[in-house]
């Protein structure tokens, strides 16, 4: 990680430019990834295709493990990419994880986590989803509503076990902030902050239920440090609040995840050492409260970790022109990476960092719009981009495309192939996801009988 990472102000040049010189590199007019150029490695693995930097992805974790130090573990938040080749270097490094489905939590296992090591939150987990967790010994469940409590409950008495649960909370208003917010609103997440005695007394009432923790998280892609640090104390208060409610000590304070990455020229990098600083202060006042002295405090991202380390490259088609306006037609789009397309939940449509993968450092550079081979005008990934003169064959990279890329994308719309994934690591590289063609897994499906 560079200098850059820790600093808030936004240094001088494009963010694609910034991003390149920071963490990848160019060899040959190729940008290279960990190392490999992208011309090797889609001629390697076919395209469209990603490519995960893994000794990056190591870094990252190392680094904002140090950087909350004392105060609080860190957990991966596998939706983010649930690739299980992704997760197990962050499980090897030392990370829990965070699960949302009985999917992730099957990938979470696959990636070398221990069911203690894996926590479960989802405001509508189904009874097959949550027996195969709590059967397996997860750590701990965090409840979302009332209906949960009774399920989770039945489901434990069945077991014959009794279930660590946290509350996940819906804290308010000032805790808000981040581009797309979970809580501090009306919200389907979590019990409203205002409903904490019932919600307590509804989990005490539950024999086969244990009241282990509590889970805030309030919203994602925040770039402001003292945004998150107010989180922060906001769900140490509210953990106090409930220990001094229930009478008991909690193990578990989780913090959620929403570290932002830049993603757009003008976005900052949060500021890890000022994170580092307000994280010292807040050990240090949490060490000192009875209330919460004996409770472990952790923090679930999912992006800050891995988007950075992800580049999602495709090779041109076709170019042309229409109404002066110049069109490049890659073989990847929307399908594959809808947040790149700006249609995941974005209010206003802004470009991913976009680089000519097959042609860096050509100065000889014009205006030009990346399509996808989509027939939708939805199927953009660049809007504004300012591109040298490709052709078809060259190849073109998505940057910051490691966090919600391939699963967080319609993959079945237009039944286009799948694209591989790849894992660099070390000066090598290997395949972690075969490509596949979407309708192979229905050819043979009963619609035929
Ligand atoms: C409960 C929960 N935890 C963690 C995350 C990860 O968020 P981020 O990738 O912004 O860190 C999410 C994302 O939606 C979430 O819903």
């Amino acid at each position: 990680m560079t200098s850059a990472e820790t600093s808030h102000a936004v240094a001088p040049g494009t963010l694609a430019d910034r991003i390149v010189a920071g963490h990848f590199g160019v060899s040959g007019g190729q940008l290279s990834i960990g190392g490999i150029p992208a011309d090797a490695l889609v001629t390697a693995h076919g395209s469209p295709l990603f490519v995960y930097d893994g000794d990056m992805i190591e870094a990252r974790f190392d680094v904002l493990q140090a950087a909350v130090g004392r105060f609080a573990k860190v957990y991966y938040s596998i939706k983010a990419n649930p690739n299980p080749a992704v997760a197990a270097l962050l499980v090897a490094r030392g990370a829990g994880l965070e699960i949302a489905s009985g999917a992730e939590f099957k990938l979470a296992v696959a990636a070398g986590a221990l069911p203690a090591e894996i926590i479960f939150a989802g405001p509508g987990k189904g009874e097959d989803e949550l027996d195969l967790a709590i059967g397996a010994g997860i750590s701990e469940i965090h409840l979302e509503s009332f209906e949960e409590i009774a399920l989770v409950a039945a489901i434990a008495a069945r077991h014959g076990c009794v279930a660590d649960v946290a509350i996940r909370i819906n804290p308010g208003a000032e805790a808000q902030g981040g581009a797309m917010r979970m809580g501090g609103r009306p919200a389907a997440f979590g019990f409203d902050e205002e409903t904490l005695g019932d919600v307590i007394a509804a989990v005490a009432a539950q024999a086969s239920l244990r009241l282990s923790g509590v889970h805030l998280f309030a919203g994602t892609q925040i770039l402001d440090a003292e945004v998150v640090l107010r989180q922060w104390t906001h769900g140490l208060r509210l953990a106090a609040e409930v220990t001094r409610l229930s009478g008991r000590a909690l193990d578990r304070i989780d913090l959620g995840g929403g570290l932002g990455i830049p993603y757009h020229d003008g976005d900052a990098t949060i500021d890890l050492a000022r994170l580092a600083a307000g994280a010292v202060a807040l050990d240090r006042s949490r060490r000192a409260d009875p209330l919460l002295a004996s409770a472990e405090v952790l923090i679930e991202p999912g992006r800050y970790l891995v988007g950075p380390c992800g580049v999602y490259l495709m090779r041109v088609r076709a170019v042309k022109q229409s109404r002066g306006q110049r069109f490049v037609i890659a073989d990847g789009g929307m399908h594959h990476h809808l947040a790149a397309s700006g249609n995941l939940g974005q209010v206003i449509k802004r470009d991913y960092p976009i680089v000519a993968a097959s042609r860096m450092g050509e100065t000889e550079r014009a205006s030009a719009t990346l399509c996808g081979p989509l027939c939708t005008p939805l199927d953009t990934l660049g809007r504004q981009t300012t591109l040298p003169l490709l052709a078809a064959g060259d190849i073109v990279g998505v940057m910051q495309s490691g966090a919600y890329g391939l699963s967080a994308s319609p993959v079945g719309f237009l039944s286009h192939p799948m694209p591989a994934e790849v894992l660099v690591r070390g000066g090598a590289h290997r395949c972690i996801r075969s490509r596949g063609n979407f309708d192979e897994p229905l050819v043979n499906q009963p619609w035929r009988r």
